[in-house]
């Protein structure tokens, strides 16, 4: 195997592994080597990858535990902590029509009480061109803060939920049983990376309903001013696929979009396994 090189893809976060085959397990050196390109870029992309759903399961354990995701509809046959995310794609529960998951400014699982820590995102088939996934370094934005409105947001907490009134896109509707694992919660404004100790702007544009105990027109001036502030380009890493990708990145310190700009008979197919997180902080 040749040796891992790591390679920066964004000015803001991204970096690329290359030089990795996840069928083989990782000596413990190397898996080290990737959690920290992970906690330094953000997003991590390994590159090349030729995986079974349950190599790809077995590899991704090097990162956390992964867990399974509310959709049932969704799971993969064979291995349920595997999400199909396809441009297939229906809202079975709901309408029935083509549905683009994450098409707005979000973070992976904010609408729950403990979060995901880290999305992984295996391309199995990518379209040629568009299908590009965005993100955002929030340590930059928080970073970027005047100090006095980093003052002012320490103590904020957020109502997010599943189907939020301010959302920027359609959200897959659920069955009544899987409604029932997602009642509203309340974060942080403001969170603490628990491994790296850094703060970060702690948003989800697509699922955020309103700062807890504030008036509705205060709350959404702030919110709105807040994802300006954060969805400049100068934040952002742009990520064009490439079969066999793997990208994992960390929801407690981004936010990502997906774009369904490809052609409608390009096949896009990706296997997406979440991480177990801890209650934001
Ligand atoms: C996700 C997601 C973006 C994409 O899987 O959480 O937002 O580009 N995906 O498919
Ligand atoms: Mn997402």
């Amino acid at each position: 195997m040749a040796a891992l090189t790591l390679t920066q893809l964004g000015a803001a976060l991204g970096v690329a592994a290359d030089g990795i085959d996840l069928n083989r397990a990782l000596d413990g050196e190397t898996q080290a080597a990737l959690r920290r390109a992970l906690l330094d870029g953000l997003v991590l992309c390994i590159r090349g990858q030729s995986l079974t759903p349950q190599s790809y399961l077995a590899a991704m354990r090097g990162f956390g535990e992964p867990i399974t995701q509310v959709r049932q509809a969704s799971r993969h046959p064979e291995v349920p902590e595997i999400m199909i995310l396809s441009s297939e794609d229906r809202d079975d529960a709901g309408d029935g029509k083509r549905l683009v998951v994450g098409a707005h400014w979000h973070s992976d699982d904010s609408y729950k009480a403990i979060p995901c820590s880290l999305t992984m995102l295996y391309g199995v088939e990518v379209p040629a061109s568009g299908g590009d996934t965005q993100f955002v370094n929030m340590y930059a934005v928080y970073d970027d803060l005047p100090a006095e409105t980093q003052r002012r947001l320490a103590p904020l907490r957020v109502v997010h939920k599943y189907d939020s009134s301010r959302k920027g896109t359609r959200v897959a509707a659920l069955r009544p049983e899987e409604a029932k694992e997602v009642p509203d919660v309340v974060h942080p404004l403001v969170r603490t990376h628990p491994e790296t100790g850094r703060k970060a702007l702690y948003m989800n544009p697509n699922r955020m309903e309103a700062v807890a105990g504030a008036e509705r027109g205060a709350s959404d001036a702030l919110l709105d001013a807040l994802i300006r502030h954060a969805t400049q380009q100068k934040y952002q890493y742009r990520h064009k696929w490439r079969r066999g990708d793997i990208l994992i990145w960390d929801n407690r310190c981004t936010m990502h979009k997906a774009n369904a700009d490809y052609p409608k008979a390009a096949r896009r197919l990706m296997h997406r396994i979440i991480v177990a997180g801890t209650v934001p902080a």
